[in-house]
């Protein structure tokens, strides 16, 4: 057993980038009790001071929990760092193009936060989530299962929510996933996507409804590009990914052994290898328990590798392989 797995409660988070997803995230974490300690640390230190005051005036409505600002000592003990840092997507701009932007002050912080917490897990939001997931890997020297992107979390919500409302189940009944990059090349798995062990098309036959698979693909548009209109009408995206984040601190501090669709570093998997994405994974206090090598179609399975591809030449371009 790890330190990490042994290490008992009061659990410490800490959180870097008090923006509009580390700040939402805390707001998220505080409200659930989950955390005992929330540690906010940014480069603005006005930001998190400010954050944490806020924060600290909802205690009395919520839970007993230490909220305060800190910088990356503060690091030490927490069993899940958070990582929101970072510039975010302007609009037009594909999560690709902040690679090389949000890499440099990668290689600024992760060190630090890696060199006073060793046997904690990382947690990386900031996009493009699996390039910097990657770029966690090798910077840190952590252990793979130490290090998990939230990857298409927010995509499989999207998608489920999508698929809830045109099939008019409740979403947590809908059980579909989306795979590869968090990005335009991600993947929805259609093969195995069910309602009540139902395929969608055998859900329709057994409803009297037409399969319409139009609608499948518009689903899918809508799923993929959400990012980009919610982008175009508010500047940003903040409620789900902390949701996200939520469920994926959830699982590791509970010790859940939940079925996430997070990123993380792929071993020999339908010829792909040494690439950061997301597969359905099993996630617990350990971090990465397991990925699950799920049986894809031969088209899944091409639009999987062409996923990676893109992953793998933009990882090659910013020169992070060890
Ligand atoms: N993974 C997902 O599904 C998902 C969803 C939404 C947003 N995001 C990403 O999350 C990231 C943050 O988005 P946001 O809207 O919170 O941005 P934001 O600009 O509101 O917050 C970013 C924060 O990072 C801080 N920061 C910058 N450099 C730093 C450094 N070196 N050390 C410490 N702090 C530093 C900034 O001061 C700022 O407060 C973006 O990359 C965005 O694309 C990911």
């Amino acid at each position: 057993m790890t330190k990490l797995a042994q290490t008992s409660s009061p659990a410490r988070v800490a959180i870097v980038g008090a923006g509009n997803v580390g700040s939402t995230f805390a707001y998220a974490l505080l409200l659930s009790g989950l955390a005992a300690e929330i540690v906010l640390i940014d480069k603005n230190r006005a930001k998190a001071e400010g954050e944490a005051m806020d924060l600290n005036h909802a205690v009395p409505f919520s839970h007993p929990t230490r909220v305060w600002p800190g910088d990356f000592s503060d690091c030490a003990g927490s069993a899940v760092t958070v990582l929101t840092a970072g510039a975010f997507q302007a609009a037009g701009e594909t999560r690709l193009d902040l690679a090389g932007r949000n890499t440099a002050i990668w290689r600024e912080i992760v060190p630090a936060i890696a060199g006073h917490n060793p046997d904690g897990i990382l947690l990386i939001a900031t996009n493009p989530v699996d390039i910097l997931t990657y770029a966690t890997l090798r910077l840190s020297g952590l252990p793979a299962e130490r290090v998990i992107g939230s990857g298409t979390i927010l995509d499989t919500a999207r998608f489920r929510y999508l698929l809830s409302e045109h099939f008019h189940v409740d979403a947590r009944s809908v059980h579909a996933f989306i795979i590869g990059e968090h990005g335009d090349s991600e993947v929805p798995v259609w093969s195995l996507a069910n309602i009540a062990g139902m395929k969608l098309p055998d859900f329709c036959d057994a409803q009297g409804i037409k399969y319409d698979s139009d609608a499948m693909d518009e689903i899918f548009r809508q799923t993929r590009d959400a990012a980009y209109q919610i982008i175009q009408r508010k500047g940003a995206t903040y409620y789900a990914v902390a949701a996200g984040l939520m469920r994926i601190t959830q699982a590791i501090l509970r010790n859940q052994n939940t079925v996430l669709s997070v990123s993380s570093l792929v071993r020999d998997f339908c010829g792909i290898d040494d690439v950061c994405l997301s597969l359905p994974t099993v996630v617990n206090r350990t971090g990465i328990a397991k990925l699950l090598r799920i049986q894809l179609s031969d088209a899944e399975t091409d639009q999987l590798r062409r996923s990676a591809e893109v992953l793998r030449q933009t990882t090659a371009s910013l020169k992070l392989a060890a």
